[in-house]
């Protein structure tokens, strides 16, 4: 796919089902993430793949995560244990802190997060779906601690992955001069 096209028609899915991409696949993938801006390569990105079993593991974690809160009702306890089936593999992007003179936390996130969009970027352009989602069960310190992260390792958010089974959305229309301006 011409990569002009492929950056111009991504669009997220919410509706995904199987394929998910192969081990090969996912090795490009993870090739495309590790080529995103990083200063002074600190290399703060790491990815936790999810699918098969693991999906049943991040459902107890996130419906034990949900029960800890009694303000939460059965119903919503339900959805955070299912929330893992919404796609056949998730990847759990995570930012491991590392102390730099140059370089701030928030650097380190912004490169986690061009990290996602390089990986959101590949698979578009082998014809998979995803989409990026956060809530409750991102920058949480119990989930963290629940998928034996250390204290300076934080989850910037879940890229749900696989194929779109829904209406593939309209790339939306905007004005760009509503947000450039010339200096
Ligand atoms: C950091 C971040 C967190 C997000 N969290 C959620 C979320 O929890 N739930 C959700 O429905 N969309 C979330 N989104 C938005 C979707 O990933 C998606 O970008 C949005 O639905 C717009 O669709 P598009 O990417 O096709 O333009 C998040 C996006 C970003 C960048």
């Amino acid at each position: 796919m011409d990569a002009l096209e492929n950056i111009l028609n991504r669009v997220s899915a919410r509706a995904l089902s199987e394929p998910y991409p192969s081990k090969d696949e996912m090795d490009i993938v993870y090739k495309a993430a590790l080529r995103a801006p990083d200063h002074a390569w600190l290399r703060t990105s790491s990815f936790i793949e999810v699918k098969n079993e693991g999906l049943d593991k991040l459902s107890k974690v996130f419906e034990e995560f949900a029960k800890d809160d009694k303000n939460l009702s059965t119903d919503v306890i339900e959805k955070y244990k299912n929330a893992p089936y919404r796609a056949p593999m998730i990847i759990i992007l995570v930012n491991s802190f590392k102390e730099h003179p140059k370089v701030p936390a928030i650097e380190q996130k912004l490169s986690t997060a061009a990290a996602a969009q390089n990986i959101m970027l590949a698979l578009n352009a082998m014809k998979y779906s995803c989409i990026w989602r956060t809530g409750k069960l991102a920058f949480n310190e119990k989930v963290q601690a629940e998928l034996n992260l250390e204290n300076h390792q934080e989850i910037l958010g879940y890229l749900y992955v696989g194929t779109e089974s829904g209406e593939k959305k309209k790339v939306p229309s905007l004005e760009i001069e509503n947000f450039v301006s010339y200096l």
